[in-house]
């Protein structure tokens, strides 16, 4: 089992400061709306440097909880530090410099339509009271960054989507924000665009060492840029870890069914044909990290004489650890699968008999 749970962290003393090296520190965070607690005692670092992806269903809270760290959400109870300033409690005025190191990007990119691209970039420097020789030699810059160069005296309604999310990603980084909230950034995106975003966002917080908090109710995105993952359900963090651990062991229902669409699963064609007398086992085989780097099938087949074929699986690369899961068809002498399930286990497998087969399959 691996122990990616944490414990919620016990509440700092108030004008405590954050360690170094965190952007963001969460102290048991409370927000109800009447009955509902939104966000239901949240404790939650974000590292400088890292992509941290917070996953949910609807209504887990995952807005409400983005909105209390960009300060447009009060929260009832909790801390909040940016940077080890701690933001909660302070006045709109004295928020207003504590927000512009937060950047964030939208579902729907909220973009002004009656402005230029470029002037869409340059707009929180233009807040910030900058030269407009200075807005436009970072718009210019960061339309470069997100390969948008010439597009600059355009109107976002001649672009496509996901050229409108790279005009935003642009403009959330005009103020050279410490932190990039991104809600739901690739929702209303297909998924070849969804992929060119993500992998723009890889490539900013590697060259530039940008840290992000990433919302999203879709693994796939989490799987393909984060390095670390934390589950919200009901307003509660349920499980968190380094996004291959959690993918390889998810030690909750709810993570279990958001990995659902992504997991591995037993073609129907095979599930179909189980039946009580068949002598073959049909074996799910969940291995990560070391258990998938050792020759484990040629060692099964050495310690349990019997014959063995891969129905169906493979092994995936996250984070480059290897994660994957095996169907595997194992035909023991009588009495003899017990050791099969026992050998996989004592080496970090986890293993689960799904059903017997009669013939090949
Ligand atoms: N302004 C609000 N007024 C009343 N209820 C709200 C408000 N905002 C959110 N909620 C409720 O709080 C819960 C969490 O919502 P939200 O943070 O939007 O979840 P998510 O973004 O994960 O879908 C939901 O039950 C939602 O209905
Ligand atoms: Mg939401």
């Amino acid at each position: 089992m691996n122990q990616h749970f944490s414990s919620a962290g016990a509440t700092l003393p108030p004008g405590d400061v954050a360690p170094a090296g965190d952007v963001v520190r969460i102290v048991d965070l409370k927000r109800r709306f009447g009955r509902t607690p939104a966000v239901d005692g949240v404790s939650l670092t974000v590292r400088k440097g890292e992509i941290l992806g917070i996953i949910g269903r609807s209504g887990a809270g995952k807005s409400t909880l983005i909105r209390c760290l960009n300060g447009l959400e009060r929260p009832d109870a909790g801390q909040i530090f940016v940077e080890g300033r701690e933001i909660t409690g302070l006045s709109e005025r004295d928020l207003q410099p504590l927000r512009r190191r937060i950047g964030m990007i939208f579902q729907h990119f909220n973009l002004l339509s009656a402005k230029t691209v470029e002037d869409n970039v340059a707009l929180p420097l233009k807040i910030e009271g900058r030269s407009k020789a200075e807005r436009l030699a970072r718009a210019a810059e960061l339309l470069d960054l997100v390969g948008l160069a010439d597009k600059t005296k355009a109107y976002p309604a001649s672009l496509s989507g996901g050229q409108k999310q790279r005009v935003g990603i642009a403009r959330a980084l005009a103020a050279r924000p410490a932190l990039l909230l991104s809600d739901e950034a690739t929702s209303a995106l297909d998924p070849e665009t969804t992929r060119s975003i993500l992998s723009l966002l890889k490539d900013i917080n590697q060259k530039l060492g940008l840290t992000i908090l990433l919302i999203t109710h879709e693994m796939e995105v989490i799987r393909t840029i984060a390095d670390r993952i934390a589950v919200l359900d009901a307003g509660r963090i349920i499980e968190e870890g380094p996004v291959w651990s959690v993918f390889a062991d998810p030690q909750s229902e709810v993570t279990r069914s958001l990995l659902g669409g992504i997991r591995p699963q037993l073609p129907a064609a095979i599930a179909g044909r189980f039946a009580r007398s068949g002598r073959e086992a049909i074996l799910r085989i969940d291995i990560a990290g070391e258990a998938a780097r050792r020759p484990l099938l040629q060692e099964l087949a050495a310690a349990v004489p019997g014959r063995y074929r891969l129905v169906h699986g493979g092994i995936d690369h996250i984070q480059g650890e290897p994660v994957g899961t095996l169907f595997l068809g194992a035909a023991t002498p009588a009495g003899r699968l017990a050791e099969v399930v026992d050998f996989l286990n004592a080496r970090g497998a986890r293993v689960e008999v799904l059903g017997h087969v009669t013939d090949d399959v």
